[in-house]
């Protein structure tokens, strides 16, 4: 493991704290994109084409009716939900998920586990017949025989721009996959990473890729490094909503960050006081399959 590897993952227990995970999936945010990211989950199907949905999404979204017709529920899933954070995720496809699936969740912050670890023992109880799963590690560790091939689905949600060595953790992420497993990564997205003067590690060192990564870099890391096939790489949403701050600093474009310093967006106040600014942002799904 590189020492910047190591840093990056400090910088993200030290930043995400368990104060900030206690608080995190209360957040309107974390909601919102959590629903967003929930539909995209339960509607990924590797046979169908991704829907170019340009529109911008400004409330929760609705979710699929659990028992229809989705790749998801048609057999026992074996799935890791890959920067699990709290799990609030997993536990929005728990009740999609047939009898014998297994979710597995893998995290670097042991603050966030603590949570998805509470959520486990109350998802025990709902859904009996699956299995859950916490680890603490990083997969760039060499105790991860466990996982080689067992995945038929795995997933990261708003955390790919965190990982500074996101190359090698991909390639190692592939190896976990079944043959004709799916790797779907979700993910912040501003076209101004596509510049040459794109913006990187973020002060503080939570976020490595201000911004998120270029199309091209996607497709490349999940194509020629990983191995996976059928790759594609498309901003499919804009998602409008009020973040703070720190947030815009870190993700957004620069024409955002220059109307948030002119006092241009519209503002309003968080339950906590603070100031939250209204902000379009894009997200970017990546998708591979491992065909052999
Ligand atoms: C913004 S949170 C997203 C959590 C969750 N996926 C969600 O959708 O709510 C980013 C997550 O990435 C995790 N993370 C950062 N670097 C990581 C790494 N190298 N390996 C595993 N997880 C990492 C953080 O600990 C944090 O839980």
């Amino acid at each position: 493991m590189s020492e910047t590897h190591a840093e990056a993952i400090e910088a993200n227990k030290k930043e995400m704290d368990l104060n900030f995970a206690r608080i995190y999936d209360e957040l309107d945010s974390q909601k919102f994109f959590n629903s967003v990211n929930a539909r995209v989950l339960l509607e990924f199907d590797p046979l169908k084409v991704l829907p170019p949905t340009d529109s911008v999404i400004d409330k929760l979204v609705d979710l699929p009716k659990p028992g229809s017709d989705l790749w998801i529920s048609k057999e026992p899933r074996s799935i890791l939900d890959f920067a699990v954070g709290t799990g609030s995720l997993t536990e929005k496809l728990a009740p999609y998920l047939q009898n014998g699936s297994e979710v597995v969740g893998i995290d670097i912050n042991e603050s966030f586990m603590l949570l998805f670890t509470e959520r486990i023992e109350r998802l025990e109880v709902t859904h009996p017949d699956i299995k859950f799963e916490a680890v603490i590690n990083d997969v760039l560790n060499d105790d991860t025989a466990q996982f080689q091939d067992r995945f038929d689905l795995i997933f990261l949600t708003i955390s790919y721009h965190h990982i500074h060595n996101y190359e090698t953790v991909t390639k190692k992420l592939a190896l976990f996959l079944k043959k004709d497993g799916h790797l779907v990564i979700i993910d912040f997205y501003n076209e101004d990473v596509e510049k040459e003067t794109a913006p990187g590690k973020a002060p503080g060192g939570a976020v490595q890729h201000m911004g998120g990564l270029k199309l091209e870099k996607l497709k490349e890391t999940l194509g020629d490094l990983s191995g996976l096939s059928n790759v594609s790489a498309v901003p499919f949403a804009e998602l409008k909503l009020f973040l703070p701050e720190k947030f815009i600093m870190n993700h957004s474009t620069q024409s955002t960050i220059d109307a948030l310093k002119d006092g241009k967006l519209p503002q309003k106040i968080a339950k906590d006081g603070s100031n939250l600014f209204e902000i379009t942002i894009k997200l970017v799904i990546a998708t591979g399959t491992k065909l052999s």
